[in-house]
């Protein structure tokens, strides 16, 4: 779907006008489907291992299809780009349904998915709509990939040959890999580098693993090693060679420098994050009280973005390594450009047309 210039400019500019009068809005729309995962990745909640009971909660609280349309319709007045996520996307019987629904409001989407369901998806009507892929690749290796993903060797082999049906559909993917202590070797010794190119990925988007609150294991890699990840990672920028890296040398650097990344005022209130029942947590989904949580459905944007809570967002620091976090703590020049021709820089021999929609 080619972007829609006139859209963007003006969404962008609205958001300008509110910054200067120093209102917060969102700009990228962030939605979680559902839920539901079929996985049991140990960094994140939704790897659950009661898939029944996860299932019984996705039954009970997911939206419907008409309840994400309406919210669709309302998160579209103010963003520029949607994500859809979960759970795992792909997981929803009504999936294309509501990828069509994003796709008649120009909103331009990026999915991102575990790939293991992609076989079921018509992939030929969803390169119609959605400007790319994120596929959640962690490791390119069988044995680490089942580890920082909870699954079995049969698992990853499905994943395997979706990636290769991602490339004879041609639709336009790249990895997005979580760093764990348990996939460092790759990166530190680069055959990730070589194994991604042979997959048939021109961009990677790397970042560390932000550890949970609400389990009582780190799953980060020791300080040294985080150091050999990063210095081996720029090194790898330094060539210049494909899979390009679509994390700017910055975030390395401050890893290496500080153990962490560093930003002054946490940007999370860029993106509006709805989760799969329609809630939003403000300003994110570390502060769960109920009185945190405004729902989608019975507030508007306005409402939500004008809560006093975002002013936590002034002095809270909480997320050391998450990329996105970093990304949209970045001042707004660094955030919009690199982050836009990183994208675009993958995606240029398809789409050039998004290089200028967004960086200029
Ligand atoms: C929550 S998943 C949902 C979409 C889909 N199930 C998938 O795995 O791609 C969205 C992204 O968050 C990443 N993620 C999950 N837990 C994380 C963590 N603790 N730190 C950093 N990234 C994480 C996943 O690797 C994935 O790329
Ligand atoms: S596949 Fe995605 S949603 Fe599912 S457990 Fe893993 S990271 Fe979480
Ligand atoms: S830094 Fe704080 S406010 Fe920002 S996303 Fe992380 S926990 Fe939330």
């Amino acid at each position: 779907m080619p972007v829609d210039l006139i859209r963007t400019i003006n969404r962008v500019g609205k958001w300008s006008v509110n910054r200067m009068i120093g209102r917060r809005r969102p700009l990228i729309a962030v939605f979680s489907l559902t839920h539901y995962c079929n996985f049991y990745c140990p960094m994140c909640p939704f790897g659950d291992a009661d898939k029944e009971g996860q299932m019984r909660l996705a039954r009970k609280n997911d939206l419907t299809t008409e309840q994400w349309k309406l919210i669709f319709d309302k998160v579209s007045k103010y963003c520029v780009w949607s994500i859809i996520e979960g759970g795992e996307p792909t997981s929803r019987p009504d999936f294309m349904e509501l990828v069509r629904h994003l796709y008649g409001l120009k909103l331009p989407i990026t999915l991102i998915t575990n790939c293991s369901l992609l076989h079921k998806i018509d992939l030929d009507e969803l390169k119609k709509y959605i400007q790319f892929i994120t596929c959640s690749i962690d490791s390119v290796f069988e044995e680490s990939y089942c580890k920082v993903r909870g699954v079995t060797p049969q698992a990853y082999q499905k994943v395997m040959e979706n990636l290769e049906l991602l490339n004879q559909h041609k639709v336009p993917h790249y990895f997005n890999s979580v760093i764990t202590k348990f996939n460092t070797d790759e990166f530190v010794n680069q055959k990730y580098f070589e194994r991604a190119r042979e997959l048939g990925v021109n961009s990677v988007s790397l970042t560390f693993v932000e550890d949970r609150s609400d389990v009582n294991y780190s799953l980060l890699p020791d300080r040294k090693t985080m150091i050999k990840v990063c210095e081996s990672v720029l090194e790898h920028i330094k060539k210049g060679k494909y899979p390009q890296v679509m994390i700017p040398p910055l975030y390395f650097e401050q890893i290496i420098e500080h153990g962490r990344g560093v930003f002054d005022e946490c940007g999370v209130w860029k993106s509006i994050f709805v989760n799969g029942n329609g809630t939003v947590m403000v300003p994110c989904w570390k502060y769960t009280s109920p009185e945190n949580s405004y729902s989608l459905l019975e507030k508007s944007v306005e409402e939500i973005w004008s809560a006093p809570q975002w002013e936590i967002t002034k002095t809270c620091h909480d997320c050391e390594v998450l990329g996105c976090v970093w990304y949209s703590s970045q001042p707004v020049t660094t955030f919009a450009q690199n982050y836009m021709r990183g994208l675009s820089k993958m995606i240029n021999q398809q789409k050039p047309e998004l290089v200028n929609a967004v960086t200029n």
